[in-house]
């Protein structure tokens, strides 16, 4: 029997060299984004390619209600999930008290209460079927504070500390849950959140998502709970660990920092 993976934020970056690598495998798709036209072009594309079935639902996951909508659409086509990936997220630069306020609880609102929701739905399903895999898009931002992106880097450690408290009440029930962290990937999440004029980011060489999404993929499938890609990313998670916290509240702030 064909199985089934639903991935969010499809149309760009992470989430559609995940896709790929899920149709290359011969799983049908289900995909959730915002823009109808791009999932189109993802439905279309993939379904020529890959000839498997792609079920696209066009959902702004930063609204209330989405993630019920989006199940309804499922239950509806008596589709069940056997991978469930919370790739969808946006980030914000800047100092949070000149953010705009709506943009700060949007991306709340997508980075830790959608997929909260669309894993609270979910999960009973694969729990009781005894089988599944969920997997939460995390990040390096998991492991420390973020000056300048301090309400992202919280909302990613949110996904870190929930992915991981979730994979251990799942153990024993046949479906696991793994938090990605990628290091910062040269995807359009950079331009969109503002971060160009970062430290972080300027004449700095990122990861190219096709990689990240193939280490992504083998961690989901051997139900890793934690995945950190990308050495730097590696080096700074394991920092974080050992250092004080006001020494790793300072790097984190110097490397974060606009260049003037
Ligand atoms: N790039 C990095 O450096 C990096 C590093 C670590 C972790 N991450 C994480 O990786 C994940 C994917 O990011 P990416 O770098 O691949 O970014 P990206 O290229 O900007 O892709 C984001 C995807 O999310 C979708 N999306 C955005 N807002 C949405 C909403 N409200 N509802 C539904 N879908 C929405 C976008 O499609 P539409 O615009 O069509 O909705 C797009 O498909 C995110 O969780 C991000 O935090 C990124």
């Amino acid at each position: 029997m064909r199985k089934t993976a639903l991935i969010t934020g499809v149309t760009s970056g992470i989430g559609l060299e995940l896709a790929r690598l899920f149709a290359i495998a011969g799983y049908d798709l289900v995909v959730v984004s915002r823009s109808k036209d791009k999932l189109k072009r993802v439905k279309e594309e993939f379904e020529r390619e890959f000839h498997i079935g792609v079920l696209a639902i066009a959902q702004d996951l930063s609204l209330d209600g989405a993630p019920e909508r989006i199940v309804k659409e499922l239950d509806k086509r008596e589709i069940e999930l056997d991978v469930l990936i919370n790739n969808a997220g946006v980030g914000e630069f800047g100092l949070f008290w000149e953010q705009d306020p709506e943009k700060i609880r949007h991306m709340i609102h997508l980075n830790a209460l959608a997929l909260t929701d669309l894993t609270r739905l979910i999960v009973p399903k694969m729990v009781s079927r005894g089988r599944g895999r969920i997997a939460n898009i995390g990040s390096v931002a998991s492991f420390f504070p973020g000056p300048y992106m301090a309400v992202y880097f919280a909302t990613k450690a949110y996904v870190l500390s929930f992915t991981q408290a979730l994979s251990e009440e799942l153990s024993g029930t046949g479906v696991s849950a793994t938090c990605v962290c990628p290091g910062r990937t040269a995807t359009g999440f950079q331009r969109e959140s503002h971060q160009e004029s970062s430290r972080a980011i300027k004449g700095k060489r990122l990861l190219s998502p096709e990689f990240v999404a193939r280490l992504a993929f083998d961690a989901i499938m051997k139900r890793d709970v934690v995945c950190i890609i990308g050495f730097r990313a590696k080096l700074n998670a394991l920092l974080s660990k050992v250092l004080p916290l006001w020494l790793v509240r300072r790097i984190a702030k110097s490397k974060m920092a606009p260049i003037r």
